[in-house]
């Protein structure tokens, strides 16, 4: 099967048995960019069956982005509220109002001016340029992932193979029917080559399939093992009005003892801090810790520590994490 068949079939096939979402139009790309703005924000961290009754309160109370621009924050809040990660409607909010004041009420279109709005990382460029304006963009997400790796019988963990599960991504795609295509794969995913029990009697790709009928169809696509006890949590990076940064002096008894670090904790610390969408991951002996670096405004110290100039860091001892924190930081914004 060439690429061109394995397209038309994927596409043939959505077209019977896509789903019908409110934020879909089968046919190319949706005519209100507004829709897929609002339905991609929700569908970042959230399911779709979750999602649906939401978008559509949300879309009633703000059916334009005029209207969303002019909400106040609070009331979309309460519009979020259930839907958690409250951070997605702030930048919803922020992306709505950045818009309006700059762009006249007209989405921009380029990937270089997307990600000067806020909330956007590469999956939500990729999709909401496809889906709002059929441009060639491929979207890769796990259920994408899973599909090209049993489409190619890839078993190497997926995170050694992100560059050529990319390209066999890109390859596949129908850059004429970008929107639809994008729709497609991710429908594929959710309704055919489910993690278990995959349909495969049902895949449009079945034929081509190199994994079809293989003892391993399940496990693929393979992860690379953590045996680690994986924990989450929240880094704060805290400036004064100097512009200085809040650092403290661990005191527990353990690993880190005596090292200065930012405030951080598995559960939020401060609500209004903003997220920065950058994330630090670091392996201890025996825990993967992953942290959501968060920034915000104090003037006075929030517990025991103290402000000092970020160039005077490097007087103080920070662990490799806080490090890497700083870094990452430093080097994105
Ligand atoms: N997940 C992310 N975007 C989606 C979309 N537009 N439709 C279905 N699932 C999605």
């Amino acid at each position: 099967m060439s690429k061109t068949d394995l397209s038309t079939s994927l596409l043939k096939w959505y077209q019977h048995n896509g789903r019908d979402l409110p934020w879909r139009i089968k046919g190319g790309a949706h005519p209100d960019p507004y829709v897929i703005l609002v339905s991609e924000f929700m569908l970042q961290q959230t399911t779709v069956k979750t999602v649906i009754p939401y978008f559509e309160r949300f879309m009633k109370r703000f059916p334009t982005i005029e209207s969303l621009a002019q909400a106040e924050l609070e009331e979309i809040y309460l519009y979020w509220q259930g839907l958690g990660y409250y951070t997605r409607a702030r930048s919803l909010h922020t992306t709505a109002q950045i818009i309006m004041n700059d762009y006249n009420g007209k989405f921009p279109q380029t990937k270089q001016e997307i990600l000067k709005l806020k909330g956007f990382g590469p999956y939500t460029v990729a999709s909401f340029l496809a889906l709002a304006f059929n441009q060639p963009e491929t979207v890769i997400d796990g259920n994408v992932t899973r599909i090209i790796c049993r489409l190619y019988h890839l078993t190497k963990p997926t995170d050694k193979i992100t560059d050529k599960i990319r390209q066999l991504a890109e390859n596949l795609t129908d850059s004429a029917h970008a929107s639809d295509y994008a729709s497609a794969i991710m429908d594929l995913g959710a309704l055919v080559c489910t993690p278990k029990n995959p349909l495969c009697n049902q895949c449009p790709w079945s034929d081509f399939c190199q994994s079809k009928n293989l003892p391993d169809l399940e496990k693929i696509p393979y992860k690379t093992k953590i045996s680690k006890t994986e924990k989450n949590g929240f880094v704060y990076l805290i400036f004064n009005n100097k512009n200085q940064i809040f650092i403290r002096k661990r005191t527990e008894p353990g690993l880190l003892t005596g090292l200065y670090e930012f405030p951080w904790s598995e559960t939020p610390l401060y609500p209004e801090a903003e997220d920065t969408e950058l994330n630090i991951s670091h392996i201890f002996t025996h825990i993967k810790l992953s942290l959501n670096i968060q920034t915000l405004h104090k003037n006075t110290s929030p517990t025991k520590g103290i402000f000092v100039d970020i160039s005077e860091l490097s007087n103080y001892p920070l662990s490799t994490l806080m490090k890497k924190v700083i870094n990452i930081w430093l080097k994105k914004s």
